[in-house]
Formats: C-alpha cells, structure tokens, sequence
C-alpha cells in the first residue's frame, strides 16, 4: 500500500484539543498506511533551524519555523491579504505586492527542498489549500516522481475575477502540474475549468481530465468535504452533561438560542448577521426578551489590517446592538472571541433552537453541518444558510438566505424561530439524510483513490 504524505499549511499534532474534523480525517488516514504530515510549526523563530520531527502512532509530524520575513510576505502577506481576498470575491480587499509574492514562491520552495528527499515514487502526496498552489511544479523540479493532488478548501471565483491578481496565468497553471485538484463544489471546478480552457489553452477530455498544451494531464473533480456524522451527534448528546453547556443553557431561562460560530473573518459576514439580528429585534417587538444570539467568534489571523478592522468593527457594532435593545435584565446578543472544544460546541448546538450560518462567501462551510448533526432529532433547531456557502449546494433543506438581504435574513430568523415541529423534523430528517450518505471518511476514500487512479504521461 502507498504511505501518504499530507502537507498544509497548518499541522495538527496529535492530541491538539482545538483540532477540527478534517484533523481527525487526516490522522486516520495516515494512521491507516503510515505516512508523513509535513507543514509550518506555527512559530516565527529568529533563526529557523532544521525541521522538527515527532514519530506518534505510525506518523511522523515534520514541522518547521518560519523566519519573521517569511512569515509577513507568505502567510500575512500573499496567502491571507492577497488570496484570501481574491478567492473570496473581495477585489476591493487584495492587496497585491511582487515582494510578498516571491516570499510566497520561497517558503513554498524552501517547503519543496526539505519535503522531497523524503518522498518515495510510490507516495500519495495530498496538498491542502491556498498556501500551497505551486508546490507541486517545485516538488517536480526537485525530482519528485509520486502522484501529487490538491485541495481547495476555499471557494475558486470565475475567470473574470482571477484575472484582476497580476501573475495570475503562473498560478492557475500551477494547478496543472498536480494529478488531482478537488473542489468543493461544481462550480468552483467549473471557474477553474473556464480559466484553463478559455484563457490557457487547455483542453477537457470524456474523463474529466484537463490537458495543457505543455502536456499535463489533470483529473479536475468536484468532492465536497463532509464531516464525521456519527461523531458530532454522539458528543452533542454526552456534552449537554458538560458543565459549560449546562451553564448556557441554565442562562438561558428558557428563551431561544441562535447561535453563530466561526473565525473572526470578513468572509463570515457577521456584521450582516448582526444588523439582521438588530432587524430582527426591530420588527418582531414580540420575541424581544424571547430571544438570544451567542455569536462565537475566534479572533484570526491579528497581524493583518483587515483582520484588526473587522474586530474593531464589530465590538462597535455588538455594543450598539446591545445599548439600543438591552433591558436590566435581558441582553440580546453575547459576542465571545474565544474557542471552545469540538464537543462543547456540540453541545452549544444541540441547545440552540437556530444555528445561522451566513457567510457572504465560504468553501464549504463545515459549521453548517454540524449543526444539523448535533440536533436532536425529536426537537430539532433550523439552520438558517447562506446561498453563498458551498453547504448550500447539498443542505438545500435549510432555510435558505441571502446573507445581503437583512431583512430576508431577519425574517428567516423570525420564520426558524416560530416554525412548526413536524416541519422542523421534516426539514432535519431531509438534511440529515445527506450527512449520512457523504461523511469525512467518504470523502478522504474517495479523493485518495482517484489520486491513486490518476494516469501521467510517465506511466505506462
Ligand atoms: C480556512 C482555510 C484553512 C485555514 C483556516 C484557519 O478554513 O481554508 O486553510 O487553516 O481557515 O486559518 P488560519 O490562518 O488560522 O490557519
């Protein structure tokens, strides 16, 4: 069997507390064969010396430091001021600079030289994400001969909005030097494809590969990630036990919970959220004191402009919500910028009676679906979920909003909160159905054996 080589930006070694799903994805899969997770440690260091190795049930986690430079042009720079931006179709946020640029060809480079001495021709090497588009061109040019896929976990924009980032022809065709690039959605593979054919000369075959005139072969699907169904719904249900569960729900006195989690991002649309909830509030006088929304929101990523404005923003924003609709004994909205456990989490879900999820653009989503999973299915709450979540495109039974429209979104919150139990269960029952039928596992299985199905011109 192929050992596989996971590389990311970000690692999670094992027993990491605030490890998500696609974590516990990725160490079963490695666990399963054995295999490497190679990535940043997560530490700027002064001097970053050589990769730090740690072997743990048959993995071996290879990390490494990035000095104070790599990290500004790299991470805070390209990856999150100037991608992150563009691949969530926010043109007025990309802030395009040559020097971050080539700080992101280095580290990606330096990430080549030290990853491929380790790599065996008969590998799987699955790369994650943004940070990482051209590595496998450099994971080539330093002799690596294994299958190399990727993954967008980040939604892909139409040609039209990819051509406003300048170099933007060297890094869509990087994509073509992997075996696989996966999608979260049909229509991100779609921009993609439209990109390669209409304006690099590519050209799409019967089975779903892409050939360039350079003559790379390139499987272009579309697997949307999931999560571990079973899992969410097993600790929603031991975590109302949890203290920090027990506590919200004891402060509740019996109102509503709405609830919102995500990283403290412009991409999340939490300003929107909380003038929909505002609206809310506003129109229906009747759930004033009824209702509370807990917005969870870690903050992210502080060292970057945007990323300090929109925390600022919201603090105001959260305030004012608060000063105009509070009572001495009643406030609406509890905005907390702390992470809690997976578990805890589920429990928080499993106690509120909506869970809104709207974003103004997301690759996936993955809050969406745990939502759905931590409900009880004899008392189920209603996801309130952006069409602009890539969620959307299989959760078609939430109620489904416009995260520009507040005043759609207020009367969403209106119409989950006073919603009828059997349409809730139908609702739940119908959304549930879809988890079970794609979960984590498929979706890993999946990717790994069509990049292992893949075809290159160096077979034969
Ligand atoms: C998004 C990205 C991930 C990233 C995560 C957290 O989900 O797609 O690649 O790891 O955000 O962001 P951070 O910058 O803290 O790693």
């Amino acid at each position: 069997m192929s050992r596989l080589i996971v590389v990311s930006n970000r690692v999670a070694m094992p027993r990491e507390t605030r490890a998500g799903g696609l974590a516990a994805a990725m160490h079963s899969a490695l666990a399963e064969n054995g295999g490497i997770w190679f990535g940043w440690s997560g530490k700027v260091s002064d001097s970053p010396g050589p990769p730090t190795e740690l072997d743990e049930g048959g993995i071996k986690y290879v990390t490494v430091d990035l000095a104070r430079d790599e990290y500004d042009a790299y991470y805070n720079g390209f990856a999150n001021r100037t991608l992150w931006p563009l691949l969530h179709y926010r043109l007025d946020l990309v802030d395009y600079r040559r020097d971050t640029y080539r700080g992101y060809q280095r580290v990606n480079r330096s990430f080549a030289r030290l990853l491929a001495p380790m790599i065996r021709d008969d590998d799987l090497v699955w790369v994650q994400d943004y940070h990482l588009m051209p590595l496998a061109a450099l994971l080539r040019e330093e002799g690596v001969r294994a299958r190399i896929g990727f993954f967008l976990h980040t939604p892909l924009p139409p040609p039209d909005l990819v051509v406003a980032l300048p170099g933007h022809r060297a890094l869509m065709e990087a994509l073509t030097d992997y075996d696989l690039v996966g999608f979260q959605t049909e229509g991100d593979r779609q921009a993609c494809l439209d990109y390669l054919i209409n304006l690099a000369g590519g050209s799409l075959t019967y089975d779903d590969y892409i050939t360039m005139p350079s003559g790379t072969r390139t499987l272009v699907r579309c697997m949307p990630i999931s999560i571990d169904r079973d899992l969410v719904a097993q600790q929603a249900m031991r975590a109302s036990q949890q203290v920090t569960v027990r506590r919200l729900r004891d402060s509740l006195l019996g109102r509503w919970l709405i609830i919102g989690v995500d990283r403290l991002d412009y991409s999340k649309g939490l300003h929107d959220r909380f003038a929909a909830f505002g609206r809310f509030l506003d129109r229906h006088t009747e759930h004033r004191r009824q209702a509370v929304m807990l917005q969870v929101a870690p903050a992210s990523r502080g060292e970057v402009p945007e990323y300090r404005q929109i925390r600022a923003d919201l603090e105001r924003q959260s305030g004012a919500v608060n000063g105009r609709f509070s009572e001495a004994d009643w406030v609406p909205l509890r905005y907390v910028n702390r992470t809690y456990t997976q578990s805890t989490l589920a429990g928080f879900y499993r106690t509120a009676r909506v869970g809104l999820v709207t974003p103004l653009r997301d690759g996936m989503n993955l809050v969406a679906k745990e939502y759905v999973a931590a409900q009880d299915p004899d008392d189920p709450g209603v996801l309130v979920l952006s069409s602009f979540a890539g969620a959307a495109r299989e959760l078609e039974s939430a109620v489904i909003v416009n995260p520009y429209d507040i005043d759609g979104v207020a009367e969403a919150i209106h119409r989950a909160i006073t919603m009828t139990l059997p349409e809730r269960r139908r609702r739940w029952r119908e959304l549930d159905e879809v988890l079970r039928g794609w979960t984590i596992a498929d979706w890993r299985e999946s990717y790994l054996t069509q990049l292992a199905a893949t075809r290159n011109p160096g077979d034969s």
